[in-house]
């Protein structure tokens, strides 16, 4: 045994690996677990006694010595690499490095903040997963409301229920609870509901909620708010129209449209032909509400609108397909730029 370690160390020392795979080839040799340390290990038991210190000793110099030319070899090739790379051609054109770009959604989102955030509105978070109080029983949903239904919403546990929230109202109040009027905030958030995906619905899709709520608010302030929103978001040529509609959380209530900016309110088949297309629900907090949340309904008053980014978005985009933005597609994705944070 002691002829063939030595004879090992010398093959150890002469090794020079030109490339990575002589490198790995040797370390196989070697360090495998048939390979050649291993097996000269195996056989250290049938060394005799009194040759078992000497040789034990080189077994283990020579398990180091190819542990550390493994070492030294591995160095010398990464920084022959390095050698490499910094004498190649630095006129060359620098290798293309893809920026990214924002999410539609995000972008829209990104504007309406900033447009509210400019008339004052701070911008307030709440949770995904609400409880029945503060997605429902606040807002003055009855008991039998569709909405507190499992086929309409994602329940997520019954006694106490909770629930993926069904819409951004639910920060409503959650503010109200903790904070005195003046309160003015937008609440911008993902939300959910138990429908089929289609070019139209998802199961998933964010909105934007705006609260106001000060002595004496008035619905001609919601409506000039709101028309400035639009202006802005669209365009001075656009317009808005209000229709009577029904919240349990407003009264007054009404459903907004924008001028369709497709046709420019002539009719298409995208406004269905009326010039029109419909982008929020607004209206008076309801007095019950102001009262779940402690606020003295005969002092103060308020208003509140909540509408659909994607929605927007579509509008915005002229996209007539929510899917797309949901599928991750860089050909969809890259098309869009925005110069605002
Ligand atoms: N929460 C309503 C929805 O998801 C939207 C909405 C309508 C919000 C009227 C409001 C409002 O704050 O006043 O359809």
């Amino acid at each position: 045994m002691k002829e063939k370690i030595e004879e090992y160390v010398r093959q150890v020392e002469a090794f020079n690996a030109q490339t990575l795979e002589d490198l790995e080839g040797f370390r196989i040799r070697f360090l495998s677990k048939k390979g050649i340390i291993p097996e000269l290990f195996a056989h250290f038991k049938e060394v005799p006694t009194d040759q078992k210190k000497e040789t034990g000793q080189s077994l283990n110099a020579l398990k180091q010595s190819v542990q550390h030319r493994i070492a030294e070899n591995r160095e010398a090739l990464s920084t022959a690499g390095e050698g490499e790379k910094e004498q190649s051609d630095l006129s060359l054109p620098a290798d293309w490095h893809y920026q990214g770009t924002r999410h539609p959604v995000s972008i829209v989102k990104n504007q309406i903040n900033s447009i509210f955030k400019r008339m004052g509105f701070q911008i307030a978070e709440g949770p995904e997963m609400e409880d029945d109080f503060h997605n429902f029983s606040a807002l003055n949903f009855p008991p039998e409301h569709p909405a507190r239904d499992m086929q309409d919403t994602f329940f997520v546990s019954k006694d106490p229920d909770m629930a993926l929230r069904t819409h951004t109202s639910s920060v409503q109040v959650r503010i109200m609870e903790t904070r005195k009027p003046p309160i003015r905030i937008i609440a911008p958030g993902r939300v959910f509901r138990n429908e089929a995906i289609s070019a139209r619905a998802h199961c998933i899709f964010h909105q934007v909620e705006g609260l106001y709520v000060d002595k004496n608010v008035s619905f001609a302030q919601m409506k000039q708010t709101l028309v400035q929103f639009v202006k802005e978001m669209f365009g001075p040529q656009a317009k808005i129209r209000l229709r009577p509609s029904y919240f349990p959380f407003t009264e007054p209530s009404a459903e907004m449209d924008v001028s369709c900016n497709i046709c420019k309110g002539k009719g298409c088949n995208v406004c269905k032909y009326t010039g029109f297309l419909e982008i929020m629900g607004c209206g008076m907090v309801d007095p019950n509400v102001l009262k779940a949340c402690d606020i003295d309904p005969d002092t103060y008053t308020g208003f509140a609108f909540g509408m659909g980014v994607e929605r927007i978005a579509m509008l915005k985009y002229q996209v007539n397909d929510l899917r797309l933005y949901f599928e991750n597609d860089l050909r969809f994705l890259q098309q869009f730029h925005s110069s605002m944070d």
